[in-house]
């Protein structure tokens, strides 16, 4: 199993919508067997609380199925995780921060998966959630597909028939 996790400041818009998309493209993929997906807070100001409805509706309008409930990050998350994607540059400092450096080789910004690369900016602030979700639909399209070929001598596909 390949633990991915995805973090973002407050884990109700963001990363759980980077959680949903790339599940459902794991399971669409056939590839249940083989990844585990997360996604946490690097604060703990939404910890309890589900997505934000504006997310919420845009994922139930595009057909997912979007349950999540706010967890904050902790350093066993990150130890136990294979791989950590986080949403912007202040997501990364966070969570190098609360690890003390240690496990920086599994940190990356998922944005660094898009072209050109970039953040992906907070939709609590810019009010844009469709191009939130464009921006992590395509990173995580394109992070499927490196995460499959780095580790094709392990991955287990479940469809074949
Ligand atoms: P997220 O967005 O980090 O993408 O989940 C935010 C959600 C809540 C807050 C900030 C960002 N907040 O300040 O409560």
């Amino acid at each position: 199993m390949i633990f991915v996790s995805f973090v973002c400041l407050g884990n109700i818009c963001r990363s759980p919508m980077a959680e949903i998309i790339f599940n459902k493209m794991v399971k669409d993929g056939g590839y249940e067997s083989t990844f585990k997906v997360s996604s946490f807070a690097t604060s703990d100001e939404e910890e309890g609380n589900g997505i934000y409805p504006p997310v919420k509706r845009l994922l139930e309008g595009k057909g997912y199925t979007a349950n999540h409930v706010s967890k904050q990050l902790s350093k066993s998350d990150v130890t136990n995780s294979d791989y950590v994607f986080v949403m912007d540059g202040q997501n990364l400092f966070d969570v190098l921060r609360a690890t003390n450096g240690a496990y920086s080789e599994k940190v990356y910004k998922l944005g660094s998966f898009l072209a050109p690369q970039k953040d992906i900016d907070d939709p609590w602030y810019t009010r844009d959630f469709e191009r939130c979700y464009k921006e992590i639909y395509c990173a995580c399209k394109n992070l499927l597909i490196f995460l499959v070929k780095k580790h094709a001598a392990t991955v287990v596909y479940d469809k074949y028939s």
